[in-house]
């Protein structure tokens, strides 16, 4: 029954995205890693996306995340490279293109907040592509900017480890210290968070403590 209902709701989606977007047709029976990102995540991302001038991407789009968009009052972005997910992106500001490509959709320093939610495995299987992805996230993203990756640490998503990839290491994990989420990094099972800054903000914060 459920799934012949999520068939129909599919169906909804690619008659009509913007029918199903009116009537707010949500995809139930959330995995533990999807409620901890829309519940515990994306509270602390509400602390930092406090304007209705920031700016924030979400990449990959998907039926479980179309809905996203409104949950924020920050301008919202979406990117995938596969042109059946526009439906689930942003009305206005989706682009059809690969996360390994920011550069060609986004300025320099656009987002105080971007979100990678099962990417990284999930078509940026090479380390050759972390590399374009990290490069370009460092590029789009302001230097106080946040951000949250998610990835299957799985050898049948990725066969190498994160840290192999030099340009994720532009970024420097940190533990947002709010709301009970003390750690850097969270895993269900083989489904990771991250939570990522600009490498060197924690020394240059620790630099200025100090002054
Ligand atoms: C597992 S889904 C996650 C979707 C969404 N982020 C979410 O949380 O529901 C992975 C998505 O990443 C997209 N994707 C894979 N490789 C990509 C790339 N190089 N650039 C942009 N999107 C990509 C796929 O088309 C797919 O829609």
């Amino acid at each position: 029954m459920l799934k012949l209902k999520n068939k129909l709701k599919t169906l909804l989606f690619e008659l009509s995205p913007r029918l199903a977007v009116t009537w707010g047709v949500e995809f139930p029976r959330k995995s533990a890693n999807r409620l901890f990102l829309e519940q515990d995540i994306f509270k602390y991302l509400d602390t930092v996306l406090n304007d209705e001038s920031a700016h924030c991407l979400f990449i990959g789009t998907d039926k479980r995340s179309w809905h996203y968009r409104l949950r924020f009052s920050a301008k919202f972005f979406t990117i995938d490279k596969d042109p059946s997910k526009a439906i689930y992106g942003d009305a206005h500001n989706h682009r059809i293109d690969s996360a390994t490509e920011l550069t060609r959709q986004y300025m320099r320093d656009q987002f105080d907040v971007i979100v990678a939610n099962g990417v990284i495995g999930f078509g940026v299987d090479r380390i050759d592509q972390c590399e374009d992805l990290f490069a370009g996230l460092e590029t789009i993203m302001k230097s106080s900017g946040v951000l949250v990756l998610s990835y299957s640490n799985n050898p049948s998503h990725i066969d190498f480890k994160l840290e192999d990839v030099k340009n994720y290491h532009l970024f420097e994990k940190f533990a947002p210290h709010f709301n009970g989420l003390d750690q850097s990094e969270y895993a269900f099972g083989d489904h990771v968070f991250v939570f990522l800054r600009r490498a060197g903000l924690g020394q240059s914060r620790v630099a200025q403590i100090n002054e």
